[in-house]
């Protein structure tokens, strides 16, 4: 969906000026700025919005940047008429942006997950139908090289036809704890980890075995963070934030004040909005799970076994395809963004983001595939999009690994099918959710 302008830089407006925003606005202001332009950054927090001002001047040596609080986000479009949103706010306030970017007139990309239930999903496919417009979702995951082999030894039938998909993720008490630290926690505001965090690992999944979803049954629960649980382990914490509580050696606290880049862009941002980023893991209110088991059947036959625990002593996952001539596996271990309660040398191996692929051949010798080195965030994944996203030239992608609004719901559908389902106890079929989702049986057959 690149926009190329007979010499005319393409115009950026953003929403969302938080942890994630450096990932569109840094190589807009940096790699791509001979193409491309930001010409406005919104969000309901002035603090955070002149943290990026600044940088973009300060560090990135670009111009300033205007700013718009949320309630401007019409007047920041009429003033200064982006060609494309893009989105990076709290994921169950993506709609809004999305919606009302397309009804002006642009087109957008947005941060994964699309959207957090399935009316929201409905009204986006409204909006795309009524106004016309683009909506990008990015998905970075699948441009990481490990990721991208496994899709590329897949489409090349090396197990033969698929049958059956497990999938085990794991969330470390690093990474996974900071999800119980902050706005994720509560279900309105991130869809829960089925939706917020599994939409990485279902797209993950869509886009390997080339299917889309069909039905869906799970379980989920809050079983060992939150009050109750904690108490019932013998752990009374009494402070209902890190920052600035006697937190004796809990593993879990977070101090805002001990990193340069937490202090400026969350403590030193309270005072316009209240955001606490540091909320104590074991405080109240929790509405969302740590433990969550899915079974999905895709419209080709296909099923998937999946798994989400956020509290393991380990980051990563597994990933195992069974075929009619094999089995692949593929397993991950993955570094973690912050790390709190232990001594950073000793998880120096711990950190490094380790991919294996290894084949199993129905009757021959099991092997392991040689994995691309990238560099950059997220296994690498992060600079490649970028390059999509941003560059007026992208090399040509012929992986499919980029994704409009049917693959962006085809991902987060699955994690709202799953929360009716923890709620019901029953299967739910996709098609209920969303009927706008095209019939096609196979995701790129999906824009
Ligand atoms: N693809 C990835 O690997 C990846 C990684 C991290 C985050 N993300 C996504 O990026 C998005 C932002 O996450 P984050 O980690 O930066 O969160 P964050 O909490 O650091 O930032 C969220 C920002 O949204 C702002 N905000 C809150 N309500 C708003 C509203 N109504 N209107 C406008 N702005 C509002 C906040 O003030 C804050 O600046 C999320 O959708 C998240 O899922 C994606």
């Amino acid at each position: 969906m690149s926009i190329v302008k007979a010499n005319a830089k393409v115009r950026y407006a953003m929403v969302g000026a938080g942890g994630r925003l450096p990932m569109f606005i840094e190589p807009a202001c940096t790699t791509f700025r001979d193409h491309c332009e930001v010409v406005g950054l919104c969000d309901v927090n002035a603090g955070r919005i002149a943290y990026y001002q600044k940088r973009a001047r300060e560090e990135w040596g670009y111009g300033d940047i205007p700013a718009y609080l949320a309630a401007d986000f019409d007047k920041m479009i009429q003033e200064t008429r982006p060609d494309i949103v893009a989105v990076c706010t709290v994921d169950a306030y993506h709609h809004q942006y999305i919606i009302r970017a397309m009804e002006l007139g642009c087109d957008v990309v947005t941060e994964k997950p699309m959207t957090t239930d399935d009316a929201k999903c409905r009204a986006i496919f409204d909006a795309i139908k009524k106004t016309g417009r683009k909506c990008r979702v990015s998905f970075n995951y699948r441009w990481a090289p490990a990721p991208t082999l496994v899709y590329r030894l897949l489409r090349q039938g090396i197990i033969g036809d698929l049958i059956h998909v497990d999938m085990e993720y794991l969330l470390n008490t690093s990474h996974g704890a900071d999800y119980f630290r902050r706005w994720h926690r509560e279900k309105d505001k991130s869809g829960g980890l089925m939706v917020h965090k599994s939409t990485h690992h279902f797209d993950l999944v869509n886009w390997w075995i080339d299917a889309v979803p069909q039905t869906v049954f799970g379980f989920g629960r809050l079983a060992f963070y939150g009050k109750e649980n904690g108490a019932k382990r013998g752990e009374h914490v009494n402070y209902s934030r890190y920052t600035g509580s006697d937190t004796g050696n809990d593993p879990f606290a977070l101090k805002l004040d001990s990193d340069e880049g937490l202090r400026k862009l969350y403590l030193d941002c309270e005072k316009y909005d209240g955001y606490i980023r540091d909320r104590n893991v074991f405080g109240e209110p929790i509405s969302i799970e740590d433990t969550m088991s899915v079974l999905v059947k895709y419209r080709t036959g296909v099923v998937l076994n999946y798994s989400l625990n956020a509290y393991l002593p380990r980051e990563g996952f597994y990933c195992v395809f069974n075929g009619t001539k094999g089995r692949l596996e593929i397993t991950e271990a993955h570094a973690s963004h912050i790390i709190t309660g232990a001594d950073n040398a000793d998880l120096a191996h711990e950190m490094k983001w380790e991919s294996q692929v290894v084949v199993h051949p129905m009757f021959g010798r099991a092997y392991q595939v040689e994995i691309p080195k990238a560099e950059g965030s997220h296994g690498g994944g992060d600079p490649l999009i970028q390059e999509q996203i941003f560059s007026p030239n992208p090399r040509p992608e012929v992986d499919g690994r980029n994704a409009g609004h049917e693959q962006g719901a085809s991902s987060i559908l699955i994690g709202i099918a799953a929360n009716q389902s923890f709620r019901t106890g029953l299967p739910v079929q996709i098609k209920d959710l969303c009927p706008q989702l095209p019939d096609h049986k196979h995701l790129h057959e999906m824009i």
